[in-house]
């Protein structure tokens, strides 16, 4: 910690801070945790889904408070736990003040680290139909944005072929503390043949999970997270970092292996590695990354070439040998890829050129490769962390990281284990449904999200 960092942190520092209007950030409830307060469900036009999959997660629901216009405007006697919008038979302008007079008390009532979340359907239709879809989108990025307390906002879109099964995987992640981090968020559930049929603790239990970068930072989370929920990890890093390897690997109860994955031979090693252990490879989740950060000025052949290798061309290698049917020890059908994406590098960022076309290549790569995937079952997402406190957000200098972590919806950076639950969420056989999506885990970022 820097003298600054400690002035700022003492107590006198944290005074001077919320003199000038930094106040202390909400503490955000995490793991598998349920809203404090009702959950209150709310049909626009009749849909039954979101009452089905509810009663498959086992929650009561309660009905909302409706703004009628009379003034004071109508409220909650207590704080709720969340609003859920069943909004996927809206299709017309004059449809959007339901949704505004069941979400005005809902803002107003709603519980510390609460959520609103909607239903919708994809884009589509005439012209109305899909200026509406959109306009659900800005509405779910307000809302969010003017949450207190933790409380965040998601829209969900539900394919019209999506059934209670389809979404209550999803549904739970949002409800629960788990999605703490993942803030004014968009992102889409499918249809599919859905091995699991509620929320389970051990979702994982025996299946085989390879983590890239599992070292240290938010590889570590992702192993310890998965272990959690029953997987056995194979935590892979460089020889470099053997030392703190293995111990993240005999911590969760897993094997570790030395290998960098830019190797030639990187996809046939990890494969023979879950070979040895007796059986396939239920998830794959690339975490491995390095930044070369410079100007496009400055970056020369091999700074660009050594980003683009780590973060997305090893990758897409060891896919391949991983999903050859003949490769013994490769990925099961009904398996799970995760790859892992940055808003930074979505949204482009100064001085990151090389990093940015790797990261929003790998969300290029999930959309590309989910549909070619479907007969096999095998789901391909990704997670795009924005400011997550690790070694390597530790390394920007104190002031800038005091912003960077701040310009947020949640005023905070996220924790390595936001991420690591928001990936253990998508590789849930619960998640069948989820495919081809990339989910931002930024607090809804101002930048990129
Ligand atoms: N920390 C953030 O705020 C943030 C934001 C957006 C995206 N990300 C992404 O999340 C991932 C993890 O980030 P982190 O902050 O934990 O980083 P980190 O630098 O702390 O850890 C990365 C790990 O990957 C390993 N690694 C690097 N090259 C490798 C190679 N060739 N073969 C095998 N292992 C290799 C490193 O040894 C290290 O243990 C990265 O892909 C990163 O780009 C991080």
């Amino acid at each position: 910690m820097s003298a600054l960092e400690k002035a700022f942190t003492s107590r006198p520092g944290k005074a001077i801070a919320a003199k000038a209007g930094l106040k202390e950030p909400p503490r955000l409830r995490r793991g598998r945790t349920w809203p404090e307060g009702a959950i209150v469900l709310a049909e626009i036009g009749g849909g039954l889904l979101a009452r089905e999959a509810l009663a498959r997660l086992g929650r009561s629901v309660e009905s909302p408070v409706v703004d009628d216009g009379q003034e004071p405007a109508p409220g909650y006697g207590s704080r709720i736990g969340a609003l859920v919008v069943d909004a996927t038979s809206l299709a017309h302008i004059d449809q959007l003040e339901e949704l505004r007079a069941v979400l005005r008390p809902a803002v107003r009532g709603i519980a510390r680290s609460g959520r609103i979340v909607i239903l919708a359907r994809p884009a589509h239709g005439d012209w109305e139909q899909r200026s509406v879809a959109r306009a659900l989108d800005g509405i779910n990025r307000t809302v969010a944005k003017e949450l207190r307390g933790g409380a965040t906002s998601t829209l969900l879109r539900l394919d019209p072929a999506a059934t209670a099964d389809d979404l209550f995987s999803t549904l739970g992640f949002v409800l629960q503390g788990r999605s703490a981090f993942v803030d004014g968020q968009t992102w889409s559930v499918g249809h599919a043949d859905n091995p699991a049929t509620g929320l389970d603790d051990l979702p994982l239990d025996g299946k085989v999970v390879v983590v890239t970068g599992a070292a240290r930072g938010i590889g570590a989370a992702i192993a310890r997270t998965l272990a959690r929920d029953g997987a056995r990890i194979i935590a892979v890093d460089i020889p470099a970092a053997g030392q703190a390897l293995a111990a993240v690997a005999n911590e969760v109860g897993g094997s570790a292996l030395q290998l960098d994955i830019t190797a030639e031979d990187a996809g046939r090693r990890i494969a023979e590695h879950a070979a040895r252990g007796g059986g396939g490879i239920y998830a794959v989740v690339h975490n491995a990354g390095i930044t070369r950060d410079k100007m496009l000025v400055n970056t020369d052949a091999a700074r660009w070439a050594s980003v683009l290798d780590v973060n997305l061309a090893a990758q897409m290698r060891i896919n391949e040998i991983l999903l050859a049917p003949e490769t013994d020890g490769g990925i099961v059908d009904g398996g799970r890829l995760v790859g892992i994406a940055s808003t930074s590098g979505l949204a482009g960022n100064k001085g990151q050129t090389n990093y940015a076309a790797s990261k929003a290549g790998v969300a290029g790569l999930v959309e590309a490769m989910a549909p070619d995937l479907v007969a096999r079952g095998i789901t391909v997402n990704a997670v795009a962390p924005g400011f997550i406190e690790t070694e390597m957000t530790g390394k920007i200098p104190f002031v800038q990281r005091e912003i960077f972590r701040r310009s947020n919806s949640l005023s905070q950076g996220g924790q390595p284990v936001d991420v690591a639950e928001t990936i253990g969420y998508l590789i849930d056989p619960g998640s069948q449904a989820v495919s081809g999506q990339v989910i931002r885990v930024c607090g809804q970022n101002l930048v990129g999200a």
